[in-house]
């Protein structure tokens, strides 16, 4: 099979590496992929959401399947836009039409998708700007803290949380009246505020069977101690311990089995990941967001653990024979250390010579946001390479992780020391 994986990040990177490694794969290109999948497969200079060159390439260099790391395409209908052609619809998609991606495109979409179909979920009420000052009334029957939601895609930033009632007040004026983030804030979802650990659940559907993957705890912000602004994500690990057999028992009674047969009730086709952002309060899952996608870098934590073919996989989504597929899943642990760009997530350089590469032995070194420049590999990105460490329990594999990121230098390395440590403590 000829493959193409639309992406550029470590996430991308993992799902580069693992279809490498299928005895089906014949061609495998990334777009526009960074310096490590360049080693890998072939990159390719297009931009996963200019849909009409991915469809001319696509076409020209026979390509089978069509596996999408980030979100942005997904929203924008890439499924539609091949289905809908007769000379492009044999190429399988991996991921949802524009209908299911709405879970991650429509914050409201979600809310209303879960209290149709009794899912657990925080309380909510949808604002716009004309309903702006019943909006205000309603954050005052609310005790803080206040979670306020801007309908759209924001790129991780539409989700406000307010210490008090003057600022949530200010915050709200500002996504509606002012149009804060844009056409993203012209709805805004506000919610009940759910204390408790988070972790991510993973599930690949055919539209009719499902399958669990490896549940993962992200560390979203920039600071130690879960401090500073919100990231992309600085780290993971799996497996999560508290989501123990009991805990996952609920999510799939719960959460899973409600949500797949919620979609194929509201006859939205959906073939793809859902990534389920939980929120364990005391001891009861609750969903705090859908994604139509893998998470990045939760990808780098669960995918090393799969050990079953995933392109055998991702071919029996197509045919919803899911169902016959092996899942074997490792007994390790993963644990990832995002290595960031000094400024990040706002500003910073790009261009510095990576060194020690090389060097990074008992760790897997996963590019994100890495080019190539001459014989040099320079970061291009905010987050420009994750490490992942393998072991028999999460302190081996933090240490393998940690012994590989110290081998890495860059001018303005920055990356958090402290990824684990709240679950070590737990355990
Ligand atoms: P989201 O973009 O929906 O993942 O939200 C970003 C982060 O905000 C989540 O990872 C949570 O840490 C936090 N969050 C979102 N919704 C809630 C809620 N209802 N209660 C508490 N924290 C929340
Ligand atoms: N790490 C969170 C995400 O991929 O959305």
């Amino acid at each position: 099979m000829n493959i193409l994986i639309l992406g550029s990040g470590g996430r991308e990177y993992v799902f580069t590496e693992k279809i490498a490694k299928s005895t089906e794969c014949k061609k495998l290109f990334v777009a526009p992929g960074n310096a490590g999948t360049a080693q890998i497969a072939e990159n390719i200079n297009l931009s996963p959401t200019d849909f009409k060159s991915i469809a001319k390439f696509s076409l020209e260099n026979n390509i089978d399947m069509i596996v999408v790391g980030p979100e942005a395409p997904l929203v924008e209908g890439i499924r539609d836009y091949f289905e809908g052609d007769e000379k492009l619809k044999q190429i399988q998609i991996i991921g949802p039409g524009k209908a299911g991606a709405e879970l991650e495109g429509s914050k409201e979409f979600a809310k209303s998708f879960m209290h149709r179909h009794n899912i657990p979920t925080a309380a909510y009420s949808t604002f716009n700007k004309s309903t702006l000052s019943e909006g205000l009334s309603y954050l005052q029957t609310l005790k803080p803290p206040y979670v306020l939601k801007a309908d759209g895609l924001a790129g991780g930033k539409g989700v406000v949380i307010c210490e008090n009632l003057p600022t949530a007040e200010k915050s709200l004026t500002e996504m509606l009246r002012d149009e804060k983030f844009g056409a993203a804030s012209e709805k805004v979802v506000i919610e009940e505020f759910l204390s408790g650990i988070e972790l991510s659940v993973f599930v690949l559907t055919d539209g009719e069977n499902y399958k669990i993957l490896p549940a993962a705890k992200d560390y979203k912000r920039i600071g130690e101690g879960d401090t500073g602004l919100n990231t992309g994500g600085m780290g993971a690990v799996s497996p999560v311990k508290f989501a123990d057999a009991n805990f996952m028992e609920k999510v799939e009674s719960k959460i899973i089995k409600p949500t797949v047969d919620g979609l194929k009730k509201d006859k939205i086709d959906y073939q793809g990941f859902i990534f389920i952002g939980l929120m364990n309060v005391g001891g009861e899952p609750y969903v705090i967001e859908y994604n139509v996608r893998m998470g990045d870098p939760e990808t780098q934590v669960v995918l090393p653990r799969l050990k079953s073919d995933l392109l055998s996989i991702f071919k029996s989504l197509k045919s919803q024979e899911l169902n016959k597929e092996e899942f074997i899943i490792s007994e390790q642990t993963a644990a990832t250390i995002v290595l960031v760009a000094g400024g990040y997530p706002e500003s910073y350089e790009k261009g510095k010579v990576i060194k020690g590469l090389e060097d990074v032995e008992n760790a897997k070194v996963y590019h994100a946001g890495t080019a190539q420049n001459d014989n040099e590999i320079v970061t291009a990105g905010g987050r420009v390479l994750a490490i992942t460490g393998i072991g028999d329990d999460l302190n081996i594999s933090l240490k393998n992780a940690y012994a590989g990121a110290n081998k890495v230098c860059w001018d303005d390395i920055y990356y958090r020391k402290d990824i684990g440590q709240d679950l070590l403590a737990l355990e």
